[in-house]
């Protein structure tokens, strides 16, 4: 296409946070402790999520800043231990105020709340009791479901349920996200089958007593490539595919599993135990939309004989293989970020394709972003180029694919404002907005707008790309 189609009016230029990532005051008025706030091993450097961003107690200052920014939506989860600190025992009236008035704020200023569910931080006191290893946490959950619609039902438009269960079944075990250590040893793909399960009956829910409102998963989803045309390179990627992506998203529109997922859970004796009646649940339950995280594209080889360590490359989302179906390996053609993520922006035309042309629904994008060390200026302004780049790149692409005939909703970059990342601490920035602490000192916390902010600003002002 030599000239793209313009991005929609209503288009939803979001920004995009999560709860125990942003906020803090991890024990403030009554919250109870997520298997985030339990967790005693950091990675050297890093930083626990006790103070974050201290969002919790800058929430007027921060909502002030999105609309200065202009943003049409922001994307931020609550964190279930606020709302039912034990996770099924009595609520909190005054977690469940904090969400109510960053939402007023929200919608004052005409920014769209986009509420996600679960993000990673489940109650400590539900991991104990067996955490998604348990049928008991499928109806804690609903149960969850049913007070936030009850609360916020009638404010918030779009929902989401689970952010990236598909990386909590293939990473959590690293990133202490899956459930508590008492568990360890249940298969993981019961636990994701059991939040399958969840996220059915609570699509259902929401249909039923909030009609209005729009609901769909948030799963972390990127095309693979083949590392060449050998049929070998070529099947390893169809491989990886569905298990990373297809088998997260057959089940969330379709009630039903990927067959080849289905058949490589066979082939390592990692099916899960289904009990009657859940895929008629499954199948009943549909999302109206799909929202995604995309970071980087996957490049899949065909194993290698006995092989057994399929590692290459530099972190988690690209160091990943599985013996005998296939090999992830570098993509020698992408650029990589200061932490080794590869930089693909084509790819995100080709994952909008991809997808829209499975399942035909909306989509909207709930993360993308850079990580990078950024530096404050005496000055306080925060010159990140390099993310205006990594965005323009992206968002061009997000054009392409609108071109291509996808029906995109929206837009919410990881972050809105800088946050504890999932485990290399606060040092790994990806905000509009810089927040004045290290991962060693507080410092006083305050906000500063960087560079990205006013591009930002512009962009959603018109509409459209800056020249
Ligand atoms: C996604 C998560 O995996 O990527 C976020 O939904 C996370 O919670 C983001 O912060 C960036 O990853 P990281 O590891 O750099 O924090």
């Amino acid at each position: 296409h030599t000239q793209p189609a313009p991005f929609p009016e209503g288009f939803l230029w979001g920004a995009s946070t999560s709860g125990y990532q942003v906020e803090g005051g991890w024990d403030a008025d009554g919250k109870g402790r997520s298997i985030v706030d339990a967790r005693t091993q950091f990675p050297a450097g890093t930083t626990d999520y006790t103070v974050a961003s201290d969002h919790y107690h800058h929430v007027d200052e921060d909502v002030a800043l999105f609309a200065e920014l202009g943003l049409k939506a922001y994307r931020f989860s609550v964190q279930w231990t606020r709302i039912v600190p034990d996770g099924d025992g009595a609520e909190n009236p005054d977690g469940i105020a904090f969400y109510h008035r960053l939402i007023d704020g929200l919608l004052a200023h005409g920014i769209t709340p986009v509420l996600t569910m679960y993000h990673f931080d489940l109650p400590q006191a539900l991991a104990e009791k067996g955490g998604w290893g348990s049928r008991a946490t499928i109806d804690a959950f609903v149960r969850f479901a049913e007070i936030l619609y009850r609360e916020f039902g009638a404010k918030v438009p779009y929902w989401l349920t689970i952010n990236e269960q598909n990386m909590m079944v293939l990473f959590g075990g690293t990133l202490g996200i899956i459930d508590g250590p008492d568990n360890a040893d249940v298969n993981v793909y019961q636990k994701n089958h059991h939040m399958l399960v969840a996220q059915a009956r609570a699509m259902e829910l929401l249909h039923r007593t909030v009609p209005t409102a729009k609901i769909g998963p948030a799963p972390n989803i990127a095309y693979v490539y083949a590392e060449s045309c050998r049929p070998e390179d070529v099947l390893a990627a169809d491989d990886f595919n569905a298990v990373r992506n297809w088998l997260y998203l057959d089940a969330a529109v379709h009630g039903r599993y990927n067959a080849t997922a289905w058949a490589y859970l066979e082939a390592k004796g990692l099916t899960p135990t289904i009990e009657p009646g859940d895929l008629e649940v499954m199948a009943a339950a549909h999302p109206d939309f799909l929202a995604f995280n995309y970071y980087a594209t996957h490049t899949a080889a065909a194993p290698l004989e006995g092989d057994d360590v399929p590692i290459e490359g530099g972190d988690q989302h690209i160091s990943f293989g599985e013996p005998g179906y296939y090999r992830a390996v570098a993509n020698p053609h992408l650029p990589k970020n200061a932490f080794g993520w590869e930089i693909d922006p084509i790819g995100f035309r080709m994952t909008f394709r991809a997808i829209y042309d499975r399942y035909h629904l909306p989509l909207l994008v709930t993360e993308n972003g850079l990580g990078a060390f950024d530096v404050l200026e005496a000055d306080g302004t925060v010159h990140d180029d390099y993310r205006i780049d990594y965005l323009r790149d992206h968002i061009a692409q997000i054009q392409q694919a609108i071109s291509d005939g996808v029906d995109v909703l929206g837009y919410c970059p990881w972050s809105a404002i800088d946050l504890v990342s999932t485990h290399q601490g606060i040092a790994k920035r990806y905000g509009l907005v810089y927040v004045n602490r290290d991962d060693d000192d507080l410092k006083d916390l305050a906000r500063y707008r960087k560079d990205s902010f006013a591009w930002y600003q512009k962009l959603i002002a018109g509409n459209a790309l800056p020249d």
